[in-house]
């Protein structure tokens, strides 16, 4: 018989590297000692005060959780599956732009371990890496890539089109973030990893991009990052952008960065396949909702059969499962990966998953549930 993920996680335990961390503070803390002050500010932080980026936290912190007694959780099923993309757990890979920032191999690393631990990577349109090669590395494992519909439409089609070529199973589109978000400690660092030839691959592999620039990327990777930068603002999104996508591509699209449940509704209304409740981990507007708040508002405006996707705070087993009695159908782990990346590489990233793993089936068997489907909103209380 397959181990279950508790099983799993002592084995882990007891068989891993003993100077790795457990809990993801932890792995903060490692990815803090290794990496530069500009680079671990860039990847931890957030917006403004950063209010947002404890509110996500603090949100978890007074959702409780309910457990029932008694009800046989002896065969477990926390595995999902959402637009064909089978995951070994309700959650994905949140996409992070960047990832060479954390560690030399950045996205190539991520899409390995996400490979090995069955949970798909969602590829970000500021990655390190070109999506060909990171769909390379995933092979046969599901993908999916997020969309920024920068101001240069033509450039987002030609992405759009690149995609679905690699055979990507869904769209992810972030509307959160059409101006970069006002992050103090990068202002006070200095520190844009555009401009260091971080995060700009999905551009500098792009012949609409390239057409664009006097001089080629390889030459002066700074030109290219900054006319990245130039292209990269578009306040000017509306609605009818969304349909413009809708009808660009057969795909599932998922709409991310979404806080209120008549945006839900619209998004919906607009062919939409998914929402993805989420304030960038704090990173854009600071002072907003917390993205665990603003889920059950989301939930109750689309219905029970919408798919509603949640991130931001997820850093524990019973974080997810707070998450889906919230009313979502998944979430995506964000930071916590890449701390694993900045300590580890690609097995840092597989043993921050498989711990993640591990906790939501220990969390399973002691809330008394034994598939997503059961947890409901009688499962958390407010304090
Ligand atoms: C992000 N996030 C993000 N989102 C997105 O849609 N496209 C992107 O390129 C990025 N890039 C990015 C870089 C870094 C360094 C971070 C930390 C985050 C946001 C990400 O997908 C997710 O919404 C948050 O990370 C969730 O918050 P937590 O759980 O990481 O705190």
């Amino acid at each position: 018989m397959e181990p279950q993920e508790n099983e799993v996680a002592r084995q882990l335990i007891s068989q891993a590297r003993q100077d790795w961390p457990i809990g993801v503070r932890e792995w903060e803390d490692g990815a803090k000692s290794i990496l530069s002050q500009s680079a671990f500010d860039w990847i931890s932080g957030g917006a403004g005060e950063e209010f947002t980026l404890r509110a996500n936290r603090e949100a978890f912190e007074r959702w409780r959780l309910r457990p029932r007694m008694l009800t046989n959780t002896s065969q477990r099923i926390s595995s999902i599956e959402l637009f064909g993309s089978p995951s070994a757990a309700p959650f994905l890979l949140a996409p992070i732009g960047g990832q060479t920032v954390a560690h030399q191999n950045g996205e190539l690393a991520v899409a390995r371990a996400a490979k090995a631990t069955g949970i798909p990577m969602l590829i970000s349109q500021a990655a390190s890496h070109s999506m060909e090669d990171i769909a390379d590395q995933c092979g046969d494992a599901p993908y999916w890539y997020q969309l920024f519909i920068v101001s240069d439409r033509e450039f987002v089609f030609s992405l759009i089109r690149r995609a679905e070529a690699t055979g990507c199973r869904a769209i992810v589109v972030t509307v959160d973030t059409t101006i970069p978000g006002w992050r103090d400690r990068d202002l006070r660092n200095g520190y844009v990893p555009f401009l260091e030839n971080e995060g700009i691959r999905q551009y500098t592999s792009d012949p609409v991009f390239r057409s664009r620039l006097e001089t080629s990327p390889d030459e002066d990777p700074k030109v290219a990052g900054a006319a990245m930068m130039q292209m990269f603002p578009n306040p000017s999104l509306t609605w009818a952008d969304l349909s413009w996508l809708r009808e660009q591509t057969p795909l599932p699209i998922a709409v991310k960065g979404i806080l209120r449940g008549e945006d839900a509704e619209r998004a919906l209304s607009a062919g939409m396949d998914a929402i993805i409740v989420s304030n960038h981990g704090g990173r854009q507007l600071d002072g907003v909702v917390a993205a665990l708040d603003a889920l059950p508002e989301v939930r109750d405006a689309v219905g029970p059969h919408a798919t509603v996707l949640m991130d931001g705070g997820i850093r524990r087993g019973t974080d997810v499962l707070k998450a889906l009695a919230l009313g979502a159908d998944a979430v995506l782990l964000g930071r916590p990966y890449i701390y694993g990346l900045a300590v580890g590489g690609q097995q840092g990233v597989e043993h921050v998953i498989t711990t993640l793993k591990a906790e939501v089936d220990s969390a399973f068997v002691l809330t008394g549930v034994s598939k997503v489907g059961e947890l409901d909103r009688s499962f958390v209380t407010s304090l």
